[in-house]
């Protein structure tokens, strides 16, 4: 099938041109024919709302279930009375205030509308749509445009011509490309035929808008959750899974701080992603899609169907995205999300985690530190603390001079080789040492830790053992590796010679140590450090589930092996 194509982009253009293009839009649909109209809201595949053959094409051009009623599209309320009957009051108060707009009403039917636009009931859905080309193209036809989104069923709708262009090439009498969508998400759908109005689909006016104007409105419950399948959903169209790209979408609700830290501990490498501007960085390795800064509402529905479309061109095979809250439109792009989940939600909570990881030197502490900070995670770096407290704590160096006389210069610069040296090989200074650290040390770790108010949180510390803050921790890791292995990686890494590197490792506790004192063991054997890393990345995923899991329903396995 031959389909013209009208650009009304640029309205601005030759009046004459743009009046003739109206005209011949108009007509292809009084003469039966399926023309796409641009809306605020979608596109629209838009036939004569009183033709029933007409209408009919539209089902078997989109796919869709003939059960699913049309909205009618008209040109005002003064069109009102020819489709609707009983209208009440609230009608006009509304149409006053939304129309044009994204707002479509359910109000009792009259017999003129075809029973394949309702599919059967005795209501009819209409709306006026914002948008001056189409609505001269229906004032021209002179009868209501029954017009669904213009994408195939349960793809997701339509915001630019190229995408109409995707789903309905060859079925088509005619498009007119009036631009990308404006507002992005359809519009919200409200019945008036009962006792309260009610919210059937959250859309491009919000709920707040509406109830400024008409106080309290019931929302249905097909808005927020799956109906059980003996339910008759009061919109047909909310039972279908809608709105779906092909890989599987799972929707992390919450404070988006807690869900983009939630995303990142579960992404792989094949992992897509939607998420707000500021937590993009989290996703250097993956499929990211952004819904713009966490505030524009307005750009997370502009942006929605479309990237969720994009998601089909890539090689992802599953798709995690960060939820807006439900204020404003936030609440019609929430709703497109889960419904493109099938309602699959994870709501992200704010229990923080913290682990304490230990090892010796060349074990692979830094890398599984990095695993855990692409993951979302914060790291307090003990040693760095300690090294930032000599350089500037007075009294940890009046104790240290106290106690390892001639350690410090006279220009009171602290030698650490020969403090090392006092330590090294002599157990008791070590410890003297150690003690003197700890005092000054642990009361700054510990108001660290006791800080970290959400997410996963590391301790990384060689003696996290020895100074007792593994009590601090959820979990204890200790990461450990092959001596050999050890020792090649100090000397790549630190540019030492392999006696020096024999040496350090000797001064540590051995592995056997973290082994017995920790909970758990992250072996790095790994040739690579690729495959470390794979390794890590699935341990801490797994890991943090549990935790996950056991805060949210107050269990704590630690505690139970401890009693065995
Ligand atoms: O923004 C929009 O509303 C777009 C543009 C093109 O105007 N249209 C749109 O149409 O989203 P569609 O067909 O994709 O969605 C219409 C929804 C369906 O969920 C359908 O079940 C519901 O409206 N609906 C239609 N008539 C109804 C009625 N009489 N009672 C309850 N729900 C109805
Ligand atoms: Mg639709």
């Amino acid at each position: 099938m031959e389909t013209v194509y009208y650009d009304l982009r640029d309205t601005k253009g030759k009046k004459q041109d743009i009046e003739d293009k109206i005209r011949a839009a108009a007509r292809i649909l009084r003469d039966g024919g399926l023309v796409v109209i641009p809306t605020e809201t979608v596109y629209g595949l838009g036939a004569n709302g009183l033709d029933e053959k007409a209408v009919q094409r539209i089902f078997e051009a989109k796919g869709r279930p003939q059960d699913n009623p049309l909205i009618l599209h008209i040109t005002g309320q003064q069109w009102l009375p020819r489709y609707c009957q009983e209208i009440p009051p609230l009608a006009y108060v509304l149409t006053r205030k939304f129309w044009p707009g994204p707002l479509t009403l359910v109000l009792k039917r009259k017999s003129v509308v075809p029973d394949v636009v309702t599919a059967g009931l005795d209501t009819v859905a209409v709306r006026c749509p914002n948008n001056q080309v189409t609505l001269s193209i229906i004032r021209e036809a002179g009868v209501p445009i029954a017009a669904p989104s213009a994408n195939l069923s349960g793809k997701p709708s339509c915001t630019t011509a190229q995408e109409v262009i995707e789903d309905m090439e060859g079925k088509i009498d005619g498009l007119v490309d009036g631009g990308p969508c404006l507002v992005g998400v359809e519009s919200t759908i409200l019945d008036l035929t009962g006792e309260q109005p009610r919210l059937l689909r959250p859309g491009g006016v919000s709920v707040e808008a509406l109830e400024r104007i008409i106080g309290p409105i019931t929302v249905d419950k097909a808005v927020t959750g799956l109906l059980p399948e003996e339910e008759k959903p009061r919109a047909p169209g909310m039972k279908y899974r809608h709105y779906a790209p092909n890989a599987p979408i799972t929707v992390f609700t919450g404070d988006p701080e807690a869900s983009a830290r939630e995303i990142a501990s579960r992404v792989g490498p094949n992992t897509g992603v939607i998420c707000f501007d500021e937590f993009t960085r989290l996703f250097p390795h993956q499929v990211v899609r952004s819904l713009g800064p966490y505030e524009d509402k307005q750009m997370h529905a502009q942006r929605l169907f479309h990237l969720l479309r994009s998601f089909d061109l890539s090689t992802v095979t599953e798709i995690l995205a960060q939820c807006p809250d439900s204020r404003g439109i936030g609440l019609a792009v929430g709703n497109r999300l889960k419904r493109a989940a099938g309602f699959h939600v994870v709501e992200s909570d704010d229990q923080r985690i913290i682990l304490g990881i230990t090892g010796g030197s060349g074990a692979g502490k830094s890398t599984a530190l990095e695993v855990l900070k692409e993951m979302g995670g914060s790291v307090i770096d003990c040693d760095k603390l300690y090294s930032a407290l000599l350089d500037e704590n007075q009294s940890l160096r009046n104790e240290i001079n106290a106690s390892f006389p001639g350690v410090f210069s006279l220009d009171d610069v602290l030698d650490r080789k020969a403090l090392g040296q006092e330590v090294f090989s002599k157990p008791d200074r070590m410890s003297r040492l150690n003690s003197i650290v700890y005092k000054h040390l642990l009361p700054d770790l510990e108001r660290r830790i006791a800080d970290v108010k959400t997410g996963i949180c590391a301790v990384d510390g060689i003696s996290l053992i020895e100074s007792g803050l593994d009590r601090l921790c959820d979990r204890t890791i200790a990461v450990t590796s092959p001596i050999e292995l050890r020792v090649r990686r100090i000397m790549a890494r630190d540019g030492i010679s392999e006696d020096y590197a024999r040496l350090r490792i000797s001064a540590q506790k051995t592995d056997e140590f973290y082994r017995s004192k920790c909970d758990y063991e992250l072996g790095n054997a790994a040739e690579t450090p690729e495959s470390f890393r794979e390794d890590v990345r699935i341990f801490f995923r797994r890991l943090i589930d549990e935790l996950r899991e056991e805060k949210r329903y107050g269990i704590n396995r630690k505690a139970e092996n401890y009693d065995d």
